[in-house]
């Protein structure tokens, strides 16, 4: 069974392309390298055994879009990571991020349905939530006014998918509201690949225990949490990359209970910055250097996920750990720093 994964060689497109092949599917790929390297399809292939199509293509060029779904109408399924990710940049190039991330899912929706099984899986994030007034966070918990213009094409990217939902009862779609992605393969042969300085806590963390970065800054210590600092839910990408390829069964198998459907994916319990520093050190034997810093503008105070509806309905469950995810991102980190 042949899938489209776009954005298949980024960070968590790349550990759901190893977990697909593992279940046997037949991979295609499609990335414009915007935001990642060839490189990644040798990872892949070593975990794998395997290497999937790939097509260097950009999303945003709806003709060459439509010419790759003309050769490929045996697509059973499609997942849709690629996007531009980065939250301040957004808020600076407002356009450029509108521009990519909702015009390529509108091309995608478009071929889709052209296809004979319309089934899509979107990568939906927890940032819709904002600062949830309850935790932990239900799926039906109040779309927030976004904070950046990131945030809003997650916003309207799931709209957008909605609306079409609506209208084409042949449309299958999943949005997976991912909270914070971290860690690596096991085997460290892909991870992620931050380009520049890190926006993310836990590439911060490696690269300044591997001496790329001199100092870690915590923004904030008097949050009202028991430890001061923000609490976030932290996802091991490879427990991420497997609740895909249980989506994308799902539609596959048409169990969905309607045809659009939105799933929390998260472990269901929130670690503060502290907490994960200290499970860095543990695992990797590492004094982190970091210093406590002034609040940072636009952070929520916590957020996690209740994980009830995909436990139970999707039938996917968190397996790996903070531990697991910081031992594997630091072992990824060595990898690539050769440490
Ligand atoms: N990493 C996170 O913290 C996080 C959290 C919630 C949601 N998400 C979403 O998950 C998805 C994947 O995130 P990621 O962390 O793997 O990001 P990533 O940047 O590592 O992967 C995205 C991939 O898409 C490609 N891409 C971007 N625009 C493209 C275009 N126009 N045509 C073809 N390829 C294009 C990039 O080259 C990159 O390889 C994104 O939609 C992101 O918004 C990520």
């Amino acid at each position: 069974m042949k899938v489209l994964v776009t954005g298949g060689l980024g960070f968590i497109g790349s550990h759901t392309v190893v977990e697909l092949q593992n279940k046997g599917f037949e991979v295609v790929i499609i990335d414009d390298l915007s935001n990642s390297s060839i490189d990644v399809l040798e990872g892949i292939t070593a975990i794998t055994g395997k290497t999937p199509i790939f097509e260097k293509l950009d999303l945003k060029d709806k003709l060459k879009v439509e010419t790759f779904f003309n050769a490929h109408k045996d697509i059973v399924g499609v997942i849709h990571f690629a996007a531009s990710k980065a939250v301040g940049e957004s808020v600076e190039k407002p356009l450029l991020y509108y521009e990519n991330n909702l015009n390529t899912l509108i091309y995608m929706l478009k071929s889709v349905l052209g296809l004979q099984a319309s089934n899509f899986i979107f990568s939906s994030s927890c940032t819709v939530y904002g600062q949830a007034d309850t935790m932990p966070i239900l799926e039906n918990a109040p779309v927030k006014p976004a904070e950046s213009p990131y945030g809003n094409t997650k916003q309207i990217g799931e709209e957008i998918i909605k609306d079409t939902c609506k209208v084409n009862d042949d449309l299958n779609a999943i949005s997976l509201r991912y909270f914070n992605p971290v860690g690596a393969h096991e085997s460290a042969k892909i991870g992620e690949l931050p380009l520049g300085v890190p926006q993310n806590l836990v590439p911060f963390i490696t690269q300044t225990a591997a001496g790329l970065r001199k100092q870690l800054s915590v923004f904030g210590d008097d949050y009202p949490t028991p430890d001061g600092t923000c609490i976030r839910d932290y996802i091991h990408v490879v427990d991420l990359a497997k609740a895909h390829v249980i989506a994308l069964q799902r539609l596959i198998d048409k169990t969905n209970a309607s045809n659009y459907e939105v799933f929390n994916i998260g472990t269901g319990k929130g670690s503060s910055v502290l907490e994960v520093i200290k499970s860095f050190e543990k695992v990797s034997g590492e004094k982190l250097n970091y210093k406590i810093a002034p609040r940072r503008a636009g952070d929520i105070t916590k957020a996690y996920a209740d994980t009830s509806k995909s436990n139970n309905e999707l039938g996917w469950k968190a397996e790996l750990t903070l531990d697991d995810a910081m031992r594997s991102a630091w072992n990824w980190e060595k990898k690539i720093r050769n440490l």
